[in-house]
C-alpha cells in the first residue's frame, strides 16, 4: 500500500456516526469489503453478527477485533443462497440481541468465463449466491424489522456492474443488475415501514476478489489506466459510507444506488 493509499483507507475511517444500541448483519464479512464494514459498525458501536461460510477462524477474528474495539459480535456461518440457514441466522441475531436494525448485503462471488463458455452450474451459482442471497437476507430481515416496528436499513453491496458491462462476466453482471432493480422495488415496498434500502456500488477495490488482476502486471496497468483517479479503492472507502447508510442520519435516503469508482463509470479516454 502506498502512503497515499494507507492514509485514505485510514481517513475513512473517520467518519463519525453512533451505531450504539443497533444490531446489524453483515453477509461475507469474513474478508474484503465485508470486513471493513462489520470492524467500522462495530468500531461505530453496533452489535455485529459476522456472517461467514467457511473462513471460521478470520470470522472469529473479526470478531475479538470487533470486542476489542468495545463493541459485541458473534460469527455465524450461513450459506447467503440457503433459505433455512439465512432464516436462522436472522432469529439467531434477534435472539442474541434483541432485535435487527441494520442488514448488510455484501456477499458475492465472480467467475470469468466467456458467455460461449459458461457452464450452467456457475450460471446458478453466482445468481443464487449474489441475487438470490440478498433476497433471502433482506426477505428474512425486512420481517423481523417490520415485527418490531422500528424500522431498519438494508444496503446491498452491488457493483459498478449493476449498470456497467462486464465482458466475460455475463452471469455477475446478469447478478448485480438484478440486485439493482431488486432494490428500487423492494425498497418502495419497504418504505411504508421506515425501512431503506440503497446499494452501494464499488468499482475496483483491493480485496480478494480481484486479487488475481491487481497481481498482474499487465492486467493492473490496463484497469488503473480505466480509473480517472489512477487507483483501485481501499474497503475501508466502502465502508465508510456503508457506516453513513446504516445510521439514523441517513433516514430520508432510500431507493438509491451510490458508485464509489474513483470515476471508472465516467471513464472517457477513449473519447
Ligand atoms: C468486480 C471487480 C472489478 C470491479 C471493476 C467489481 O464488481 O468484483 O473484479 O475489478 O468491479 O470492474
Amino acid at each position: 500500500m502506498s502512503a497515499t493509499t494507507s492514509s485514505v483507507a485510514a481517513n475513512a475511517g473517520d467518519v463519525h456516526v453512533d451505531l450504539r444500541g443497533k444490531t446489524a448483519i453483515v453477509t461475507g464479512a469474513a474478508t474484503g469489503i465485508g470486513k471493513a464494514i462489520a470492524l467500522r459498525l462495530g468500531a461505530s458501536g453496533a452489535n455485529v453478527v459476522v456472517d461467514y461460510r467457511d473462513q471460521t477462524d478470520a470470522a472469529n477474528e473479526i470478531v475479538a477485533e470487533i470486542e476489542r474495539s468495545g463493541g459485541h459480535g458473534i460469527a455465524i456461518s450461513a450459506d447467503v443462497s440457503d433459505e433455512a440457514a439465512v432464516d436462522g441466522m436472522v432469529a439467531s441475531a434477534v435472539e442474541h440481541f434483541g432485535g435487527l436494525d441494520i442488514l448488510v448485503n455484501n456477499a458475492g462471488i465472480e467467475q470469468s468465463h466467456a458467455l460461449v463458455d459458461i457452464p450452467l452450474d456457475v450460471w446458478k451459482r453466482i445468481i443464487d449466491v449474489n441475487l438470490t442471497g440478498p433476497f433471502l437476507c433482506a426477505r428474512a430481515a425486512a420481517r423481523a424489522m417490520i415485527a418490531r416496528g422500528r424500522g431498519g436499513r438494508i444496503i446491498n453491496i452491488s457493483s459498478v456492474h449493476e449498470d456497467l458491462a462486464f465482458p466475460n462476466n455475463a452471469a455477475y453482471a446478469a447478478s448485480k443488475g438484478g440486485v439493482r432493480m431488486f432494490m428500487r422495488t423492494a425498497a418502495l415496498e419497504l418504505a411504508p415501514h421506515a425501512i431503506t434500502m440503497n446499494n452501494i456500488a464499488p468499482g475496483a477495490i483491493a480485496t480478494p476478489i480481484n486479487q488475481d488482476v491487481r497481481e498482474n502486471p499487465q492486467q493492473r496497468k490496463e484497469l488503473l489506466e480505466e480509473i480517472p483517479l489512477g487507483r483501485v479503492g481501499q474497503p475501508e472507502e466502502i465502508a465508510a459510507l456503508c457506516t453513513y447508510l446504516a445510521s439514523d442520519a441517513a433516514g430520508y435516503v432510500t431507493g438509491a444506488t451510490f458508485v464509489i469508482d474513483g470515476g471508472l463509470m465516467r471513464y472517457t479516454k477513449g473519447l
